[in-house]
């Protein structure tokens, strides 16, 4: 008898990650390191595509090869698969943003998203040429995105605000889409303020379900008095494999070459360098100690002793790792935003061992039944690869 996977019933988009700062085996080593090479981020989209992820996110920053050329080469290659790609306030003019908006949304037909990151870290920041302090960042973005907006949607714009000033602004070619949709990650209260107005999807880096819960009723809240409502997204790594065991034993590989100053060196960096709460938040997880990276059930905060942003993983079994997505789901969450590393073997496992539980990635080619192989005995194939062999 052929048992039925239990479906989710809640839809949700499960998405992947274009590793452009680039990837490895071990973090904190060299050694098995992979650079940020265009040919391995295609592997790594094309992979995805096929396997029924709806979409990358592309990260931006000083050390990433910049997302919305790298999206731009990858839209070429790749047939469904959407690019959720940085909008910079403050890094770059909200009318070449929009101008690159509504071309790279032409030339992918339609696959754009876009992430604001108004910037967590006043030294990269400077670096920028971005000098304006943590809520005035966000008074900045709110202009930029009003400007944006209007532009996108074909409006001409006509603009005296305290950050930017646009007179008779418009685009002659607009997006296909009719705005592409607007993602974002900031945890902070004027974060949480820019959001309720401006955006339609909140993402926030992988906390347990209690604090991603209270993070939501706030933003939903907030969003609410504004008369508008968000969806919500989160941002996770994933280590699922066929056993608890083997998947503890991955995770532990993971960081098992990082070393106590690695550690000491990353977390002192994030808490001089950054004023992010976000990545507050993120670093309280488990103070930069290895015997506190277990902060929920199957959530692993490995990840963050060195990498800032996204430091916490999913580890288990497919069907551990489900149930906790489905808690995340009953908080409100629909939207999945993965990795591992390195990730384009990691998009396979996922693909393969977790995809089945939540009935995605159906319209891959099925294989017939009645075919004899290596993969298909037991069906009617036994006898005739026995005969073949
Ligand atoms: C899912 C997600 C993705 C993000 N991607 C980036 C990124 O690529 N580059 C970056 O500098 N910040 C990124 N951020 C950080 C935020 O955009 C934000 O700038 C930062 O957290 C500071 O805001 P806050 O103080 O309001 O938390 C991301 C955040 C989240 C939740």
């Amino acid at each position: 008898m052929t048992v039925n996977p239990i479906i989710s019933e809640k839809p949700f988009d499960f998405f992947w990650f274009i590793p452009t700062h680039g990837d490895g085996s071990y973090l904190g080593s060299e050694q098995q390191q992979r650079p940020p090479e265009f040919g391995y981020f295609k592997e790594i989209a094309q992979a995805v595509d096929r396997l029924g992820f709806p979409g990358v996110l592309l990260p931006t920053g000083q050390s990433c090869e910049d997302s919305w050329i790298t999206a731009t080469g990858l839209a070429a290659h790749t047939e469904r698969l959407k690019y959720l790609v940085a909008l910079r306030p403050g890094v770059v003019s909200p009318v070449f943003a929009a101008r690159q908006t509504a071309a790279l949304d032409r030339l992918s037909n339609g696959r754009l998203l876009l992430n604001v990151v108004v910037g967590g870290n006043p030294t990269e920041l400077a670096g920028d040429g971005v000098f304006l302090p943590h809520d005035e960042r966000y008074a900045q973005a709110d202009e930029f995105l009003k400007i944006w907006r209007a532009l996108v949607s074909g409006e001409q714009v006509n603009f005296d605000g305290k950050y930017y000033r646009v007179e008779n602004g418009r685009l002659d070619l607009l997006p296909v889409q009719e705005r592409p949709p607007l993602y974002f990650g900031g945890s902070s209260d004027a974060g949480q303020d820019l959001a309720a107005e401006q955006v339609d999807m909140y993402l926030t880096w992988g906390e347990p379900p209690a604090l991603v819960a209270e993070k939501i009723a706030s933003a939903r809240r907030k969003a609410a008095l504004k008369g508008r409502k968000l969806r919500f997204g989160i941002r996770l790594h994933f280590i699922v494999r066929e056993t608890e065991e083997e998947a503890w034993a991955a995770a532990d590989r993971l960081i098992s070459r990082i070393t106590d100053a690695q550690i000491e060196n990353a977390q002192a960096r994030f808490l001089k360098e950054m004023d992010s709460v976000g990545q507050r938040r993120m670093a309280e997880l488990h103070g930069g100690r290895r015997d506190r990276l277990l902060v929920g059930p199957n959530l692993w905060a490995g990840v963050g002793l060195v990498r800032g942003g996204a430091g916490t993983a999913l580890v288990g079994t497919p069907d551990q790792v489900a149930d906790r997505i489905r808690e995340y789901q009953d908080i409100g969450i629909d939207t999945v935003i993965g990795s591992g590393y390195p990730h384009l073997e990691e998009a396979y496992r996922v693909a393969e061992l977790l995809f089945p539980k939540f009935g995605i990635g159906s319209r891959r080619i099925k294989p017939r039944e009645d075919i004899a192989n290596e993969f298909s005995v037991g069906f009617h194939g036994a006898e005739r690869l026995q005969a073949s062999s």
